[in-house]
């Protein structure tokens, strides 16, 4: 078995970048200073009586088509000079004895020189992990294409290829590659031509919730947050450095970036269905348990694993080892037996926030005729968005007695059925609320109306639907309608969110 070089050894002899990174990622101190990763301002409700067996709590999680014993990714370091071969060897080892997903570091080195397959090449020993290539977004501006991108794939046996987004990075080095122009159509034209997934990636300065959106709606299979709190590449970038001056601009950085805690909050608002890697500033098990119990699939560490990489295979697995054993016992401590368990779980609480949110609005409509199913299901979603409960109840509340609020399916049949049963079970006609001349102040346009609103007996003006995990918790089919029971109105409806 290769051993980890050693790193501190050939300080001065080795003058290429990637053997820089390591050495002062090792070396030196390349925390982000004055941001951090926001983990530490929750915590996990402790639970006294879980109701399980610790022997029960099952860690594994699946993540392209494989099963990963926890959920753990090794996220993409190095590759492509002589240090980076021990050291992926020790982390592929690791990954594999602990079932961890692996990320390389970036290949493009690979289509330069591909002598260095060798520092790259993991997959015979970690045939039974997933395995994450690597490559900057920005060389699909510099000649890298769809055909290059396989080939990487292909020589490493990745199971998918992470594109990192480092524009801040690239700026600061001397040789960056700066042009992040018109990227998105081709990172599209590559989520579209390749044969395995593409991930998104940010490497510790985050990336914000629209951009997570648009490069979902290019085809991207998965978003690594990557935020800020942990390795700082400004940071890493000013041990390069001679000038005094481009040291202080390095320096600038060094509290810059979206914490990865609240990236990962708001990627799950905008994507919550999506694929979402949380990384950058993940110390140990309970910042990883706290990133899945936010709603990430998989929690990453490349900081922590460099260094015990780089010390021994011994450390590299005492820190799986620690890693798996307190993510374990933190579920059970919730009382959550599985990671689908723990990423719903209402235990964790952001400090500060025992206040239960209360959140109110009033969407008004116009319906266009008697017995309209307005559905306004994605306008109550987008109030409990915007107002950021995780954990509670939407409430949602028609104005009127003659315009009812009821969950159902919108298919277009079925809706027909529904307007024939109200018709045929209360028809319009005859009832003593249209007998005008017997009602006492009544409006000079008051509808003969007494139908609607034995109709709307028979449904109702309101309806609740839990939210858990920051999702409203519908159904595949359900949606709510805003139902009019009377002739085309104007129509108020109000939203009620409560919880936290
Ligand atoms: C030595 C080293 C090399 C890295 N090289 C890459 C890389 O080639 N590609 C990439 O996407 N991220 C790279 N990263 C960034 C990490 O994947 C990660 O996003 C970042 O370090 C934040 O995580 P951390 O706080 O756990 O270190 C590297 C990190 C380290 C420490």
């Amino acid at each position: 078995m290769a051993t980890p070089t050693s790193i501190r050894a050939d300080k001065g002899v080795t003058a290429s970048r990637k053997a820089d990174h390591i050495r002062i990622n090792v070396e030196e101190d390349v925390a982000s200073k004055g941001v951090s990763s926001g983990f530490e301002r929750y915590r996990f409700q402790h639970v006294a009586l879980p109701e399980l067996r610790l022997d029960d709590v099952d860690t594994s999680s699946s993540l392209f088509g494989y099963r990963l014993k926890a959920p753990i990714l090794i996220s993409c370091m190095t590759g492509g000079v002589p240090e980076a071969e021990g050291i992926n060897t020790v982390l592929a080892r690791t990954a594999e004895a602990y079932g961890f997903a692996l990320g390389l570091g970036s290949a493009r080195v690979l289509l330069e020189r591909p002598d260095v397959l060798s520092s790259f090449e993991v997959r015979n020993m970690a045939p039974s992990v997933p395995i994450l290539a690597n490559i900057g977004a920005v060389q699909l501006n510099k000649g890298v294409g769809v055909e290059e991108c396989r080939r990487i794939v292909d020589l490493l046996g990745a199971d998918a290829l992470v594109l990192h987004l480092n524009p801040l990075q690239e700026a600061l080095q001397p040789e960056g590659d700066t042009d992040f122009s018109d990227l998105l159509p081709k990172i599209e034209q590559l989520c579209r031509e390749l044969e395995v997934p593409v991930v998104a990636k940010e490497i510790g300065w985050g990336i914000a919730p629209d951009l997570v959106a648009r490069l979902l709606g290019v085809g991207v299979s998965a978003i690594d947050v990557a935020g800020a709190g942990g390795t700082s590449w400004s940071e890493v970038e000013r041990h390069r450095m001679s000038s005094p001056v481009r040291m202080r601009v390095a320096a600038a950085f060094a509290g810059w970036g979206i914490p990865t805690a609240e990236c990962l909050v708001e990627a799950r608002r905008v994507a919550p269905e999506a694929l979402i890697f949380a990384s950058g500033g993940i110390q140990n098990g309970i910042d990883a348990a706290k990133a899945i119990a936010l709603g990430a699939d998989v929690a990453g560490l490349a900081g922590p694993f460099l260094r015990a990489a780089s010390e021994s295979e011994g450390s590299a697995y005492e820190l799986a080892d620690e890693l798996s054993q307190v993510i374990k016992t933190a579920m059970f401590a919730t009382g959550n037996r599985t990671v689908p368990g723990l990423r719903q779980t209402s235990r964790l609480i952001a400090d500060g926030q025992s206040a239960a949110i209360v959140h109110l609005r009033r969407l008004d409509y116009q319906t266009r005729h008697a017995l309209d199913f307005v559905d306004i299901t994605d306008d109550v979603l987008g109030v409990v968005r915007d107002c950021g409960v995780h954990e509670g109840l939407v409430h949602i509340s028609s104005h009127h007695t003659t315009a009812a609020i009821r969950i159902n399916e919108n298919e277009p049949l079925l809706i027909e059925d529904f307007r024939e049963f109200l018709k045929r079970t209360v028809p319009a006609g005859d009832y003593q609320h249209n007998d005008l001349d017997r009602r006492l102040n009544i409006p000079a346009d008051e509808p003969r109306n007494g139908h609607a609103h034995i109709q709307h007996l028979l449904l109702s003006s309101n309806d609740s639907v839990p939210i858990s995990g920051g999702r409203v918790q519908l159904g595949p089919w359900q949606r709510i309608f805003l139902i009019e029971l009377d002739t085309a109105r104007e129509r108020q409806v109000t939203v009620q969110v409560l919880g936290r």
